[in-house]
């Protein structure tokens, strides 16, 4: 499947095969394919949580509205960043360039996140956003679907998984072996109103 397909036949699917199993060498594909996903200084913040537990993924699906996919999905995935990523120990993120290239970084990821709680929280989000699209096309090109999900109460799930004071969750992502396609697509908006010509004045 080329990108393009994958990008078209992409779907909220909520309906999954609760006896699927997926392979931990699909895992590993999966997460090795999205952390090849950008981020801004390369800081990798984002933390993928793995809900493996059946007994978590119950007392999860209570804080989600009891949507089917949190618990029949083969897999659930609490996509989660780091907010404060950017100051534990930098120099990871550009451990393989060039001594000049790393001495440019480090002042200029200090610079750019330091004491801007609003820029690191954005940050978190607009990472996540891409990881979240890399994984959806990933699973569909090995033969699965997903559904990207917000419909949870945030607060109790970061208790459920003791989320750190300095993540914060992004979304849900489930991926299985669908059992009913998705609705037909609700419709989409014309790009007339979508794209704007160099500005909106
Ligand atoms: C951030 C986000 C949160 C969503 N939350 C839910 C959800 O909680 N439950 C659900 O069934 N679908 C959820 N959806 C799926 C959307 O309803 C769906 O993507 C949209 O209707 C477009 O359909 P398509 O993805 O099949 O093209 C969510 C989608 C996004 C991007």
């Amino acid at each position: 499947m080329n990108t393009i397909e994958a990008i078209q036949t992409r779907r909220a699917v909520k309906h999954f095969d609760a006896n699927h199993t997926i392979t931990q060498d699909e895992i590993d594909k999966i997460f090795s394919l999205a952390i090849l996903s950008p981020t801004a200084f390369n800081i990798q913040h984002w933390r993928f949580v793995l809900v493996e537990d059946k007994a978590l993924r119950e007392k999860i699906k209570e804080k989600a509205w009891g949507q089917e996919q949190v618990t029949d999905a083969s897999l659930l995935l609490i996509l989660c960043a780091d907010t404060k990523a950017w100051e534990k120990q930098p120099q990871r993120y550009w451990g393989n360039a060039p001594k000049e290239v790393q001495e440019f970084m480090l002042p200029a990821i200090d610079g750019y996140y330091r004491g801007k709680e609003q820029v690191q929280r954005d940050e978190a989000f607009r990472s996540c956003g891409i990881v979240a699209q890399t994984i959806m096309l990933t699973a569909k090109e090995m033969g699965y679907d997903s559904c990207p999900m917000d419909g949870f109460d945030f607060e109790a799930v970061a208790k459920l998984i003791d989320l750190p004071k300095d993540h914060v969750i992004s979304m849900f992502i489930t991926i299985g072996k669908a059992v009913k396609e998705a609705s037909p697509r609700a419709g989409q908006l014309p790009l007339e109103e979508l794209v704007i010509k160099d500005s909106f004045s």
